[in-house]
């Protein structure tokens, strides 16, 4: 039978991924304030940067979880989870723009027309926006379901930008390991809900 947690199982479930997801800030922010990376601008751009990939890749997963397990609850752990993917894309582009180009507009932005790596990473981050911006209830609410629904969809762009961004960044360095397994892992999360809609057209066009 599939787990079904009672509301305070819930809650508890709730506060432990929160605190879960919120260690590796805790962990980079630690280790820069100990001075431990030699190298701090390229282990805060790098870490949150794998992050962001990783909390993009974590909330893709909810819902072939839900529907392969069962357990309908962790719908309910996605919303956190999409804002954790904001959060750390967030102070990945905060560490570029205050490392990188201390907060100078005009030359972050030269730089992200100019480098097309980057250019990709801006735009994965800018169309994450205003998904952060309309996660409230009360946002469902105004926009209403259809529409909300419509606009989250957006992350099926999003998170094929981000391997993209990643691809673009490791090829100068002729190393394609890791955006190949993230190329996949994402492909794989985005052809379960490809084929799952296509059940369910010619299911009900059956019926
Ligand atoms: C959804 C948005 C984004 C995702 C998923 C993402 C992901 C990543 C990943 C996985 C890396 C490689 C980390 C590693 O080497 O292990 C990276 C590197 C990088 N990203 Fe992003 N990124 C995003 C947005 C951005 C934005 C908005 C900017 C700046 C405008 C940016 C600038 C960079 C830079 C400069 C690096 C290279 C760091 C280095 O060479 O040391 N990214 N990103």
């Amino acid at each position: 039978m599939a787990f079904n947690p009672t509301p305070k199982q819930l809650t508890l479930i709730k506060s432990l991924v929160f605190f879960l997801a919120l260690l590796p800030f805790v962990r980079m922010a630690w280790l820069v304030f100990q001075g431990v990376p030699v190298e701090p601008l390229e282990f805060l751009t790098r870490g949150t940067g794998d992050w962001t990939l990783y909390f993009l890749c974590i909330t893709l997963a909810v819902t072939p979880l839900r529907r392969l397990s069962g357990w309908n609850w962790v719908i309910k752990l996605r919303r956190m989870l999409g804002l954790y993917a904001f959060f750390y894309a967030l102070l990945h582009f905060v560490t570029f723009f205050w490392f990188d180009h201390f907060f100078d507009i005009a030359g972050m932005l030269k730089d992200v027309v100019r480098r097309p790596f980057i250019t990709v990473g801006f735009i994965a981050f800018v169309l994450l926006i205003p998904l952060a911006v309309t996660s409230t209830n009360a946002m469902v609410k105004r926009l209403g379901g259809k529409r909300w629904l419509w606009l989250h969809r957006l992350i099926y762009v999003i998170a094929p930008l981000g391997i993209l961004h990643f691809w673009w960044m490791k090829a100068g360095k002729n190393d394609f390991q890791e955006p190949i397994i993230f190329g996949a892992i994402v492909a794989l999360l985005l052809a379960m809900r490809v084929y799952w809609s296509y059940v369910k057209k010619t299911g009900a066009a059956r019926a």
